[in-house]
C-alpha cells in the first residue's frame, strides 16, 4: 500500500510555529515515528508552501497511490484549485488538521476540499495524520 501525506503551507514550520497550537515536534521527526509504526506500508511525505505544487503533487499520486493524508492548511479555506484537484483524482483523500479548527476563528470552519475528500480528521495533534493512515489499512 502507497501512502502520501500532502502538508500545505506553513507547515514546514511545526515545531515552531505557535507550537500552544500546533505543537512542539518538527513534521520530519513525527514523520520517522509514522514510518517506524507503519514499516507495511510505503508511506511517502511532501510539504509545500505553492498551491500549484500541492495541485501538482495530487495528479501526480492521485491515479497510482492508495490514499493521501491532505493537510492543505490556509488552503484548506481559500483554494478551489485544490478542491478540484481532489475531486479530479481517483486516490482517496482523508483532510486532516493539528488543531480543531471548528474551536477556531470562523474563517477556519470553512473547507473547500470537505465535500470531496472521504473523511476528516481534526483536533488530535500530530496523531490526526495517524488516525487518517489507520483509516486506510
Ligand atoms: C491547520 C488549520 C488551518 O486553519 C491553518 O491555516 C493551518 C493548519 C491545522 O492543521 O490545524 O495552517 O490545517
Amino acid at each position: 500500500m502507497k501512502l502520501l501525506i500532502l502538508n500545505g503551507p506553513n507547515l514546514n514550520l511545526l515545531g515552531k510555529r505557535e507550537p500552544a497550537i500546533y505543537g512542539s515536534d518538527s513534521f520530519e521527526d513525527y514523520f520517522k515515528t509514522l514510518q517506524k509504526k507503519h514499516t507495511g506500508i510505503e508511506l511517502f511525505y511532501f510539504q509545500s508552501n505553492i498551491e500549484g505544487e500541492l495541485i501538482d503533487k495530487l495528479h501526480e499520486v492521485g491515479f497510482l497511490y492508495d490514499g493521501v493524508v491532505l493537510n492543505a492548511a490556509a488552503y484548506t479555506h481559500t483554494s478551489v484549485g485544490i478542491a478540484d484537484a481532489v475531486k479530479a483524482i481517483e486516490t482517496p483523500v482523508i483532510e486532516v488538521h493539528i488543531s480543531n479548527v471548528h474551536a477556531r476563528e470562523e474563517f477556519r470552519h470553512t473547507s473547500f476540499i470537505a465535500p470531496n475528500v472521504k473523511g476528516i480528521i481534526a483536533g488530535f495533534g500530530l496523531k490526526s495524520y495517524e488516525l487518517a493512515i489507520q483509516s486506510f489499512l
